[in-house]
């Protein structure tokens, strides 16, 4: 069952090409982005003036990358809540925001009893969700279903990346709707996303290399996690496939917070893996990023550097380099992702834990 693979996850993980495929297909015709379901008008989407994203753990850091999307693209505000927190804070909700509840399962409480929330105060609510008619999506007023297939390991993996890809496709949608971008560079941005599955699968050439890296890392007492942009979400879910799967203390940073506290916590060998932004893409970020590498190695961290490839400025300041390919900026959160998602479960299966099934730890959560 777990086609050759020592645990379920690494075949999910490589799986993900065909994961990201499937979400795509069917969601771009001729005139731009389709969604699943859709029970509100044309008109009440393009009057959405404010946009919440609600969701928990792998699917809230899906949620941090829709923002730097949608604002970019619809010049909407966007705000990314855990679902937990969402409803007991009295948010400020009307007809014109649009809730996006992301849930793979689309049953859990505290994602639905946001949407509910959100709906007695009159907000329109569009649910992404990997579930055919799940709860989440059968009391929204639109949805737009991620096709990753069924996940049997408990750590999200597949489902993430195509959570972030159907982010994206609400984003152009929300666009399209509003004007905020001609029907060609909807189509151009499409474009992107469909080269995604051939640039995840090129990426997968790494796991070698970060199982290895794993096994060696297997008795660190900590790992840091560093990024800046979208690098950042993806610093977070790092640390948090970590936490889940190997039990280890396990943190992920905006590397520009690094002086103000976490560079407290450096010692020698510690491992810090950064996501260094692309270099063509974003200079500035990357130059940042350089000093911040420096200034960690300075202190005698074990820096583990995820970096494009020809990045090779960053080369010097890497203690172990794991490469991805190019890709547009907003897009390279679908790669970089990749070799954390391996190291983490690697980890754990080097100090002897089940990776699919981590302790204390449900596949779907139904109570609050
Ligand atoms: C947690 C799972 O309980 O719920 C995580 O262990 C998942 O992997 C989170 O990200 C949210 O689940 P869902 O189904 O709402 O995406």
């Amino acid at each position: 069952e777990k086609g050759g693979h020592d645990y379920f996850m690494l075949k999910e993980i490589e799986e993900q090409p065909e994961a990201l495929e499937n979400t795509l297909r069917g969601h771009f015709s001729g005139g731009g982005i389709v969604l699943d379901e859709q029970r509100m008008t044309e008109q009440d989407l393009r009057d959405i003036d404010k946009v919440f994203v609600v969701a928990c753990g792998t699917a809230y850091h899906s949620g941090l990358l829709a923002k730097y999307a949608i604002e970019h693209w619809c010049r909407i505000p966007v705000e990314v809540e855990l679902a937990s927190e969402f409803r007991y804070r009295d948010p400020v909700l009307g007809r014109d925001t649009l809730v996006v509840a992301i849930s793979q399962s689309g049953e859990t409480a505290d994602t639905l009893e946001a949407v509910r929330h959100a709906r007695t105060q009159r907000a329109r609510v569009l649910a992404i969700c990997n579930t055919n008619g799940a709860q989440i999506p059968r009391e929204s007023d639109a949805v737009l279903y991620t096709h990753a297939g069924p996940e049997i390991g408990v750590a999200a993996t597949k489902t993430f990346l195509a959570q972030i890809t159907a982010n994206y496709l609400v984003g152009l949608a929300l666009a399209q709707a509003r004007g905020t971008k001609y029907s060609d560079e909807v189509a151009r941005e499409f474009e992107e996303l469909a080269a995604m599955p051939q640039a995840v699968r090129q990426t997968l050439s790494t796991v070698d290399q970060v199982r290895t890296l794993g096994r060696e890392l297997a008795d660190s007492k900590a790992v840091l996690f560093l990024g800046r942009h979208v690098g950042y979400p993806v610093a977070l879910e790092g640390a948090l496939k970590l936490k889940e799967l190997a039990y280890m203390h396990a943190e992920g940073f905006a590397a520009g917070e690094l002086k103000h506290g976490p560079i407290a916590l450096i010692e020698d060998r510690l491992p810090v893996v950064v996501v260094m932004p692309s270099a063509k893409g974003r200079a500035l970020l990357h130059s940042k990023m350089l000093s911040n590498i420096r200034e960690i190695q300075a202190r005698g961290a074990r820096t583990i550097v995820i970096a494009e490839e020809g990045d090779e400025a960053v080369r010097p300041f890497a203690d172990e380099l794991i490469e991805i390919p190019a890709v547009a900026t907003l897009l390279q959160p679908l790669v970089s992702t990749v070799p954390l998602q391996v190291l983490a479960a690697e980890i754990a299966r080097a100090r002897g834990y089940d990776v699919d099934k981590p302790r204390n730890l449900a596949k779907s959560v139904t109570v609050e």
